[in-house]
């Protein structure tokens, strides 16, 4: 039987989402990858027990994680059941609605016919009463705004989630989608953008000053560009990670993105940090930003993650130098 380490609280900081009574671990595991039907399930399961031995209490899912889609969801559930039992108080756990679940005109994008399903089989999926958070994964340029918001507020009314998010949302949707909810009398709890080191659009857009002014919090996903933001592949791609098993495109790992990255992990080693550490704090050094989402693929790197903690201050001389290596891609 599972005990949770009794450091657990010790070990990890929380930070406020936004105006909100809510707090959220500076780290938060995602399980986009490495839960679904074909991973080893003994795996997965280390890998919240470790996750949550170390202070993380929040996990995130999607309907269509997996692969097959929806096999994360079933897997975490499975783990709830063996493991967490008597936990859950202690634990939030996040999904969306967005991206193609099921086939035809109902089964993807922002439509209150949609979302609510959604919400229904990833309830059922899981085997839980309710979401802690429950999120519109991507704007849909063809759905009334108020529609989507709309849907979300019924959720929440309906007890399925205690608190809305949106994923991927312009600084423009974002205060769109944040002044309906107001309204309804459901306020949009948090933003999930991509963001890291290596996919910089929310700084470009603004996204951080519209969060607080909206008083949300923010939580960024991919914060190691899939892996990338690590030492594991400066000489090359190893068995087992991301790029080799395709889900991440290894052309990117062409000579100048090696050298870039090389420079970045020497940046990292000059503060006592792994590469991967290095952009988990890089994400966590503003501090209106409440989270960063890692994904992992065996417990030992979750471990790696959170030591990032220990330091998230940068001189300017290190954003200086960070700036100078960094590159973008849509790819990750
Ligand atoms: N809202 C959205 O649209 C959206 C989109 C994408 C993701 N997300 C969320 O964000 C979560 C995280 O995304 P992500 O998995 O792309 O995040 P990530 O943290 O950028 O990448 C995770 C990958 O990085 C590698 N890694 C992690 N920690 C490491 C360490 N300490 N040292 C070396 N390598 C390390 C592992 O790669 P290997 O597998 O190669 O070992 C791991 O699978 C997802 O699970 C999901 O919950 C949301």
């Amino acid at each position: 039987m599972y005990v949770p380490a009794p450091s657990r609280y010790g070990a990890m900081t929380y930070r406020r989402v936004g105006r909100s009574g809510l707090r959220l671990p500076a780290l938060s595991l995602g399980l986009w990858h490495n839960f679904g039907g074909d991973a080893v399930h003994e795996n997965a399961r280390a890998m919240c027990r470790t996750a949550f031995d170390l202070g993380i209490t929040h996990f995130d899912l999607a309907n269509n994680y997996g692969p097959p889609p929806g096999s994360a969801e079933e897997a975490f559930g499975r783990i709830l059941r063996t493991d967490f039992g008597g936990l859950r108080d202690e634990l939030v756990i996040s999904s969306k609605a967005g991206y193609r679940m099921w086939d035809g005109p109902y089964g993807e994008w922002g439509s209150r016919k949609y979302l609510i399903a959604s919400c229904d089989q990833s309830l059922k999926r899981t085997g839980l009463e309710y979401f802690d958070i429950f999120y519109s994964h991507r704007f849909d340029p063809d759905t009334p705004l108020e529609e989507t918001m709309g849907a979300l507020d019924a959720i929440v009314r309906a007890g399925k989630a205690l608190y809305v998010g949106i994923s991927s949302y312009t600084s423009e949707q974002t205060a769109r989608a944040a002044a309906i909810l107001r309204d309804l009398g459901t306020p949009c709890l948090i933003h999930q953008p991509r963001y890291s080191i290596l996919g910089r659009w929310t700084e470009r857009d603004g996204l951080l000053d519209r969060l607080e002014t909206e008083g949300m919090g923010c939580i960024s996903f991919s914060p190691l560009a899939q892996g990338m933001l690590s030492a594991k592949y400066l000489n090359g791609i190893p068995a087992g990670s991301r790029a080799a098993s395709g889900k991440l495109a290894a052309s990117i790992l062409n000579d100048e993105a090696i050298r870039r990255l090389r420079g970045l992990n020497e940046v990292a080693a000059a503060r006592g940090q792994s590469l991967a550490q290095m952009a988990v704090a890089y994400v966590l050094r503003d501090p209106r930003m409440t989270s960063a989402l890692v994904g992992a693929s065996r417990p030992e790197q979750i471990r790696d993650s959170v030591g990032a903690l220990a330091n998230t201050a940068f001189s300017a001389g290190e954003l200086a130098q960070i700036e100078e290596l960094a590159f973008e891609s849509e790819d990750w």
